[in-house]
């Protein structure tokens, strides 16, 4: 039996597809995000949708239609029925659990401009959980997977649209594990964790979702006015692999050093046993336990 009719309400018990909640049931509501969301950042949006069930927050931005209008719209749904992760994967998107936001967003500038966003994404992010409250330890893996104590909080897919050469307009799209059931894990393929298990008080995912959306569009100003500069220092403070045994996985081959940080368009930097730097700029990196 599902119950759900008034945004914000709330709700005893709930039954959906198999999983039952014990706790009260928030629903994500326009009008509040709206309402904690600061001016300059509402200055910057042209529309923000809150639904209950789409197939993926991403692709319902990608839709031509949207990407010509050229409006700058954000889009968070309740649950995602084909949500995506990076490199083909599914992101488990379970009703009312968790945070599925996308920002579709028109650079002035070609594609080749953005390497970096998505780092500096990832900043913003954990910028604005630790302006929430969290106080647990939170990192970064190269490129933008969120980390706490081993077990991956949150993560972003960038994608482009456009054929067009000297424009071009991103979908910038942040799944976080707000209250992600352990019964979940059957369905991902790593250790996962959920904001709900760093805090004491029951997350507010409204207010969440209002610090993350203003995080992302005032990284994104940043972003186009300076570049991947002011990010590189912030992204050394998170940095999961620097200094650590890591292996890093390309089509078709594995290598294995120390991660020595980023270089200065936010490519990932790994020494090998040689000494030698070889930087990356699209690979899967994970760091090498249990060395002997
Ligand atoms: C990853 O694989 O780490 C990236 C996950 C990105 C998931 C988010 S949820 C909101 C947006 N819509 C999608 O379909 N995917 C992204």
């Amino acid at each position: 039996m599902k119950q759900l009719s008034t945004r914000g309400l709330e709700i005893e018990s709930v039954t959906n597809k198999g999983y039952r909640m014990s706790e009260p049931l928030i629903l994500l509501e326009k009008e509040k995000i709206l309402s904690l969301l600061s001016q300059k950042s509402i200055a910057q949006l042209d529309e923000l949708d809150v639904l209950e069930s789409i197939p993926s927050t991403n692709d319902y931005l990608l839709d031509p239609s949207k990407v010509k209008s050229k409006k700058t719209i954000a889009c968070l749904a309740e649950c995602q029925t084909r949500g995506k992760g990076r490199r083909g994967r599914t992101w488990v998107s379970p009703f009312a659990k968790n945070i599925y936001l996308s920002l579709l967003w028109h650079f002035k500038e070609d594609p080749s401009a953005l390497a970096g966003l998505s780092l500096a994404i990832a900043i913003s992010i954990i910028e604005a959980l630790e302006m929430y409250g969290i106080t647990q330890t939170l990192g970064v893996k190269w490129p933008n997977d969120l980390y706490c104590n081993d077990h991956k909080l949150a993560g972003i897919l960038i994608e482009l649209s456009g054929e067009v050469y000297d424009t071009c307009s991103a979908v910038i799209g942040l799944g976080l594990n707000v209250y992600m059931p352990k019964t979940y894990q059957d369905g991902i393929s790593q250790p996962f964790t959920h904001l709900q298990a760093l805090s004491t008080e029951k997350i507010d995912r409204n207010k969440i979702a209002s610090l993350l959306l203003h995080g992302l569009i005032q990284t994104i100003l940043v972003f186009e006015r300076e570049g991947f500069e002011p990010f590189r220092k912030r992204w050394s403070k998170y940095d999961l692999t620097l200094g650590k045994p890591v292996s890093v996985i390309t089509a078709g081959h594995t290598f294995e050093g120390i991660g020595r940080g980023i270089d200065q368009n936010g490519l990932f930097l790994l020494e090998d046993k040689t000494g030698t730097i070889k930087s990356f700029s699209s690979a899967e990196v994970s760091i090498r336990f249990n060395q002997t």
